[in-house]
Order: C-alpha cells, then sequence, then structure tokens
C-alpha cells in the first residue's frame, strides 16, 4: 500500500493532537506534534532568560538545541537535549508565550525544515497551524478541525480537572482566544485552512467520529 501524508491543522485546543494520534496508531505510521516543538524552544528560552522578541537570540538557542519526538504510552513524548520535557512544555507560562516565539520568520524556517525531514520517509499524521499549508503542501490528506472557543475551552478544562491540575473556565477562553488571534494574524505562516483542506466542525462531534471522518478519507487515497 501507498503511504501518505495527513496533515491536520486547527486552531488552539481543537482536539488536533487526540485525533491524529489515534490515526497514527490505526495506520502505524508516525506522529508528529509541530506545537510540541515551538513549545520546547519557547520552554528552553525562557529558563535561558531569552527575550522571546529577540529573534537571533533565539534563532542562537534553536540552532544548538536538539529535538526528538517519540511514542509514549500516554502521547507523544519531547526529548529537549536529551532531557523529556514532555510535561514542562505544558506549563501556563510556555502556553501564553509560544505564540510570540512562533512568529519569528528564521525560527519557522528552521522548525519547518525540521518537521519536513521527519516527514521524509512517508506515512506520517503531523498536526500545527501551517502543516497543509506550508510544511507538507503535497500531503494527500488536509484537514482542519474547528470548534467554537466555548467548546475547546471547555474541553481543556475537564482535562485539567481530570488531572488535578487548577482550571479556569473564563480564563482558559480568554487565553485560547488570544493564542488564536496571535496565530492567525502573524505575518509569516498564520494559522489559515489550506484551500485544499476538508473542515471538519468538531463542536457536536466525539473523537471517535472525528477520526472514522479522517480514516475515511485518508482509506480513499491509500
Ligand atoms: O498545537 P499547540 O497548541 O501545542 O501549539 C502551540 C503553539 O505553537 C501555537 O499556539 C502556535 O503559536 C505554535 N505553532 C505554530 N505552528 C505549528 C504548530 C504550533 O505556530 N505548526
Amino acid at each position: 500500500t501507498n503511504k501518505i501524508s495527513i496533515a491536520i491543522d486547527g486552531p488552539a485546543a481543537a482536539g488536533k493532537s487526540t485525533v491524529a494520534k489515534i490515526v497514527a496508531e490505526k495506520l502505524s505510521y508516525i506522529y508528529i506534534d509541530t506545537g510540541a516543538m515551538y513549545r520546547a524552544l519557547t520552554y528552553k528560552a525562557i529558563t535561558n532568560h531569552c527575550s522571546l522578541e529577540d529573534e537571533l537570540e533565539l534563532m542562537k538557542i534553536l540552532n544548538d538545541t536538539s529535538m526528538e519526538l517519540l511514542p509514549g504510552e500516554l502521547g507523544q513524548l519531547i526529548y529537549l537535549d536529551g532531557q523529556n520535557v514532555t510535561n514542562e512544555i505544558r506549563s501556563s507560562e510556555v502556553t501564553n508565550s509560544v505564540s510570540i516565539v512562533a512568529k519569528h520568520k528564521l525560527v519557522r524556517e528552521e522548525m519547518v525544515s525540521r518537521q519536513q525531514s521527519f516527514a521524509k520517509t512517508g506515512g506520517v499524521v503531523m498536526d500545527g497551524r501551517d502543516i497543509g499549508t506550508h510544511v507538507l503542501p503535497e500531503a494527500e490528506v488536509k484537514v482542519f478541525l474547528l470548534a467554537s472557543v466555548e467548546e475547546r475551552a471547555v474541553r481543556r478544562h475537564n482535562e485539567n480537572i481530570q488531572k488535578g491540575f487548577p482550571s479556569d473556565l473564563e480564563k482558559l477562553i480568554e487565553e485560547i482566544a488570544l493564542r488564536d488571534k496571535l496565530d492567525s494574524e502573524r505575518e509569516v505562516a498564520p494559522l489559515k485552512k489550506a484551500e485544499d483542506a476538508i473542515e471538519i466542525d468538531t463542536t457536536s462531534l466525539s473523537i471517535e467520529q472525528v477520526v472514522d471522518e479522517i480514516m475515511n478519507l485518508a482509506n480513499e487515497r491509500i
């Protein structure tokens, strides 16, 4: 069978990584969470007291940084310079700063080139904001996942509570809306549906239903 590439884009907390991971498992493909890469750089920059507006300083750090994405029991694991930072990159400090780091042109060029080399082998499910538009423009399947801000915030809120993390729904709504705004309005590779992407509004769909829709699209092309 033909090993295809599947690009899954969409706004923050739309369930991209949840469905991408399941689709990858079903197809025995590799899963690449590109948001984790921007988060890892943000984490390292904060730890090194680097100004997140300083593109050249960020590039110095990035050029001296290794990132590995490995499958784990509960989702993707990310190693930054050999250290497991899977939990650290989900902190609210990183979440609320990552869009600043991700707006820089040179940072994006380097990330895209690393992402493309991860995908070289084919048989990949990749999620992010610019996968269908810039990273894998030739992907056989492109999906753009949507859901209302309120629905996405409620899902994240329930996840937090389940994990025993503190969570404030109103604050989540604000933070998600702001991140979407920054990601959609930046100059370089903004969050945008690719012209040939299929839009799926997940607001009233279960995870299973979204996975099924993507699997149907994939099976038509494999
Ligand atoms: O997907 P996740 O929410 O973890 O992404 C974190 C942030 O990384 C996004 O809000 C965005 O600023 C940035 N990002 C990006 N391009 C991607 C993936 C993520 O700019 N392909």
